[in-house]
C-alpha cells in the first residue's frame, strides 16, 4: 500500500507551489496598478445597434495574404483607387484592390524601420503616417520620400504614436495612447490604469505641435467631423468616445460622443456618408469589467503577462458604424474575430484592418448587410 501522502504530491504540485510563486511574484513585482476613477468607466449596459451581421469574417474575402502582417490603418485616396495600410514588418504598402480579392496586388512602398500605425491622406498627395515604434509623425511625400515632422510635444515625446487624421486647413490631429509604454509594451498601459494617452495637433505652417489633452485612457482612434467642428478620439479602455471641439464657442472643450460601447474601440473612421465606422478589438466581456474594476486583478495579469505571456485575445472583434450624432446603426462581427483595428466603407465594401492578422478584411455590404433583429 502507498502512504496517502502521495496523493498530496499533486496537489502540491499544481496548487501549493504555484500560490507560493505566485505571492513571491505578486510581493517583489514592481508593477503597480492604479484603479480606475469609478466615474470614467461605463458601467450601463452597452449600447446594442439596431442591425446586425455576427458573421463578418466568414462572409469577407482576405486581401493580401501574408503580404499585408498586421495591417493596423487603412487609409484610401479616392484619385489613385490605392488603400494605404502600415504593417509590423516596418512597411507602408500601397494595396490596389481588385473586385477579386486574388487579382489585388500589393507593393511594398515605404520603409520606415517602424511601426507605422495610424496613416491618413494629406492635402498635397502626401500620406501622413503616425510611426508607433519611432513615436514620429511622418509626411511621407507622393514620390515616397520620408520627412520627419515631430516627435514631442512640450518637451514629452511620444512613445505609442498612434491614430492621425487631416483637417481641411491641413491641421494635423493625433494620438499618443502611451507617453509611458511603446506598442511592444500596449497591454501594460491598459492593466497600469493610469490616464498616459494624450490628443495632440501639428500645423504644417507655423510647425507648431500642440498638447490639447493629456491625461486620456490610452488614446486611440482620431477622426475629423465632416463640418470640420470638432475632432473625435477614442479611449479603448473605457469603451468611449469624444469629442474635442476645434472651432466655434466651444472650442477646447470636451463632449461624450458615444458611450457605453459593445466593444473596445481602436481606429475610428468618417466614410463621407453621414457614418463614423468605429473599429472593435474586441467585445466587452464581463472578465474586462472585473480586470478595469480590480487593480489587483491588474497586477496578476501583468505578471502572467510578463512571466507567462500574453492571454487569448477575446472573441467578437469588429466594425460598429455610428450617425453623426453617435447613434449606433449596424454592427459587424464574428465570434473568431480579434483585435480588428479599423475599417473603412469605399462603395459598396467595409476594408477593415487588424493587428493580428496577415491581410486586409474586405466585406461586401450589400451582399451581406446588417439586418434588423428583434
Ligand atoms: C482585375 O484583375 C483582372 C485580372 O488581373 C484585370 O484584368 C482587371 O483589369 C482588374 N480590374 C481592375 C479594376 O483593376
Ligand atoms: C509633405 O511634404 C511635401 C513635399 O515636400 C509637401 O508638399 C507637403 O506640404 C508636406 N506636408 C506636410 C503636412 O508637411
Amino acid at each position: 500500500m502507498s502512504s496517502p501522502l502521495i496523493f498530496l504530491k499533486p496537489i502540491f504540485i499544481s496548487v501549493i507551489i504555484p500560490v507560493i510563486l505566485g505571492t513571491v511574484f505578486y510581493q517583489l513585482d514592481s508593477f503597480d496598478p492604479a484603479s480606475y476613477p469609478t466615474h470614467v468607466l461605463s458601467t450601463d449596459p452597452p449600447i446594442v445597434a439596431p442591425k446586425r451581421n455576427n458573421q463578418m469574417l466568414r462572409r469577407s474575402e482576405k486581401i493580401g495574404v501574408n503580404q499585408l502582417l498586421s495591417p493596423e490603418d487603412v487609409a484610401y485616396d479616392q484619385k489613385s483607387g490605392v488603400i494605404y495600410t502600415g504593417c509590423v514588418d516596418g512597411w507602408v504598402k500601397k494595396v490596389k484592390v481588385n473586385e477579386s480579392a486574388a487579382d489585388s496586388t500589393v507593393e511594398d512602398w515605404v520603409f520606415t524601420g517602424g511601426r507605422p500605425l495610424g496613416l491618413a491622406l494629406g492635402r498635397h498627395g502626401e500620406v501622413i503616417v503616425a510611426d508607433a515604434d519611432k513615436g514620429l509623425l511622418l509626411n511621407v511625400t507622393s514620390v515616397g520620400e520620408i520627412k520627419v515632422l515631430t516627435e514631442e510635444a512640450e518637451g514629452l515625446k511620444f512613445k505609442l504614436a498612434d491614430a492621425v487624421d487631416v483637417a481641411e486647413d491641413g491641421i494635423i490631429y493625433f494620438s499618443d495612447a502611451s507617453y509611458k509604454y511603446n506598442i511592444e509594451q500596449y497591454i501594460y498601459d491598459i492593466l497600469e490604469g493610469r490616464p498616459n494617452g494624450r490628443l495632440l495637433s501639428y500645423d504644417p505652417s507655423t510647425k507648431q505641435t500642440k498638447t490639447l489633452l493629456s491625461d486620456l485612457y490610452f488614446a486611440n482612434g482620431v477622426a475629423v467631423s465632416p463640418d470640420q467642428n470638432y475632432v473625435i478620439f477614442c479611449e479603448t479602455p473605457l469603451r468611449k468616445c469624444k469629442k474635442y471641439y476645434i472651432k466655434g464657442e466651444k472650442k477646447g472643450s470636451v463632449d461624450m460622443f458615444v458611450d457605453n460601447l459593445p466593444g473596445f474601440p481602436d481606429n475610428i473612421r468618417y466614410d463621407g456618408e453621414g457614418h463614423y465606422w468605429i473599429a472593435f478589438a474586441s467585445e466587452k466581456t464581463y472578465s474586462w469589467d472585473l480586470t478595469l474594476r480590480y487593480p489587483f486583478i491588474r497586477k496578476i495579469m501583468a505578471i502572467m503577462v510578463k512571466y507567462v505571456g500574453q492571454p487569448k485575445a477575446e472573441k467578437n472583434g469588429g466594425v460598429l458604424s455610428v450617425d453623426l450624432q453617435g447613434n449606433p446603426l449596424e454592427h459587424y462581427y464574428d465570434e473568431d474575430l480579434t483585435m480588428v483595428s479599423s475599417g473603412i466603407k469605399i462603395g459598396d465594401h467595409l476594408y477593415c484592418g487588424s493587428v493580428k492578422s496577415p491581410y486586409i478584411l474586405r466585406l461586401n455590404l450589400k451582399q451581406n448587410p446588417a439586418v434588423q433583429t428583434s
